[in-house]
């Protein structure tokens, strides 16, 4: 690539800005697979389509999550999964991975169910409520409960803001170096600032926990109990918590609000699920929702070892970004792709395609796919079962605009009018 970028390149950037999602389309339809955006230190390539996806989901080793992250370490920590490489992240991986089983999640269901229910506890019929922000808060307090026991949740204070600073700062950067860190970028300022307030609260919360006389049954225990003799250092179990903390509430809070989003505006398809869903049916609901609005919207990756792909040379350094939102409403690979469709994944049905593994990939691909899937899609069931059992709602929202890249949530909450509290 030249230095030098045409203002066309620059329009793109500003558009994708604006709006990525409807520019991916566009720069689609125009460019094929491979766009280039931008110039300089904000530079980067969409690829786009199931060629693109397919190669990357085949060629993990081409690419470098270090390099792609490094510049988001002092908010992550420099031991988070997403920002090491190689043998020192599968190491940590495998220290972190019996902590989030299906088996594990399982005990934190309960906390899920009673923070939704709480959250809830305030609506009555008639009121006109946002639904996103109050089920934002209870899908926090529930991830914070599993990670650190419930106890913790009443120490919290701050910890919510704190934590919103952060995830602003990382979702604003997620091609890679958009926003300016100097001095001047308050964005950045305040996320290291809430960053350091969040790892004190961390550290406080594991010394704490060193004195008593089990390490517990939540995350933190399971950490600090380790994997056959093995254990992360107090510095890497920061790193981590953190990481878990701040990754997985915000994505599982927007999927959740997706997920009522569609249910509520199908009448026929929400008295169903009031019913009560059977688990196949509850799967494919939470299934079709991460298909048409896939929290985390685009994932970026930077080039370790050159190649080429749809006829565009990649070298080492270059950024690129591809997306689940664009790769789940293809036309070409989904009938009907922007009708939110359970039925789409029953096998039973004449509807039913099988999609390849790039082809859905809500949670990523290769060896940083997303180390809380089971964590998302458990809590997110149990949060709406618990919502589907207690009310119902007329959805005022119509044409939710997403915002958002790798927390993608409805830009003007879910507002609803509650009709009947059961
Ligand atoms: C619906 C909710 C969620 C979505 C859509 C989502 C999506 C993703 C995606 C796309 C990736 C990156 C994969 C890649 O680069 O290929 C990722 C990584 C990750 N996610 Fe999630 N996630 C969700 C919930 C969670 C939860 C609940 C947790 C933790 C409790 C979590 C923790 C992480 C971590 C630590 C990584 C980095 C893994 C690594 O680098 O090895 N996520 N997630």
């Amino acid at each position: 690539m030249t230095a030098t970028r045409s203002p066309r390149e620059m329009a793109d950037l500003q558009d994708f800005s604006a709006d990525p999602f409807t520019t991916m389309d566009r720069l689609y339809r125009e460019n094929g697979a491979i766009s280039e955006l931008g110039a300089g230190p904000m530079r980067f390539r969409v690829a786009l389509g199931t060629e693109a996806s397919a190669f990357i989901l085949a060629n993990s080793d081409l690419f470098s999550w270090e390099a792609a992250f490094t510049a988001l370490a002092p908010l992550t920590g420099p031991s988070a999964l997403l920002v090491t490489d190689g043998d020192r992240h599968r190491r940590l991986r495998r220290l972190v991975t019996p902590a989030l089983t299906a088996r594990r999640v399982e005990h934190h269901l309960g906390a899920v169910t009673r923070h939704i229910e709480d959250a809830m506890a305030e609506w009555a019929p008639g009121d006109l409520v946002d639904i996103h922000p109050p089920l934002r808060r209870a899908t926090r307090a529930a991830t914070l409960e599993s990670l650190f026991g419930a106890p913790a949740v009443d120490r919290s204070e701050g910890l919510d803001d704190w934590l919103h600073d952060i995830h602003r700062a990382i979702d604003t950067d997620v091609v890679g170096g958009s926003i300016d860190r100097g001095s001047g970028s308050r964005v950045w300022r305040r996320a290291l600032l809430a960053r350091s307030s969040v790892h004190r609260w961390v550290v406080a919360e594991i010394r704490r926990r060193g004195e008593q006389d089990t390490p517990g049954d939540d995350v933190l225990g399971v950490l600090l109990r380790g994997v056959e003799g093995a254990r992360l250092t107090d510095d890497e179990i920061t790193d981590q918590l953190v990481s878990l903390l701040e990754a997985g509430a915000e994505t599982t809070a927007a999927q959740l609000s997706w997920l009522l989003y569609c249910t509520l505006g199908d009448r026929r398809l929400w008295v169903r699920a009031a019913a009560g869903l059977d688990p196949a049916g509850l799967d494919r609901h939470v299934t079709e929702a991460m298909r048409l609005y896939p929290a985390t919207a685009v994932i970026s990756r930077k080039v370790a070892t050159g190649f080429t792909l749809a006829g565009t040379e990649f070298v080492p350094g270059d950024l690129l970004i591809f997306s689940p939102f664009h790769t789940h409403r293809l036309a070409s690979v989904w009938p009907e792709p922007q009708r939110f469709d359970p039925g789409r994944w029953d096998p039973g049905s004449e509807r039913y395609r099988r999609p390849a593994p790039h082809e859905f990939v809500p949670f990523g691909v290769g060896p940083h796919r997303c180390i809380g899937a089971n964590f998302a899609t458990m809590a997110i069931k149990a949060a709406f079962t618990a919502v589907a059992a207690r009310i119902d709602a007329e959805l005022l929202t119509t044409e939710a605009r997403p915002a958002g890249l790798i927390g993608m949530h409805p830009a003007e909450g879910i507002t609803v009018r509650i009709t009947e509290k059961r």
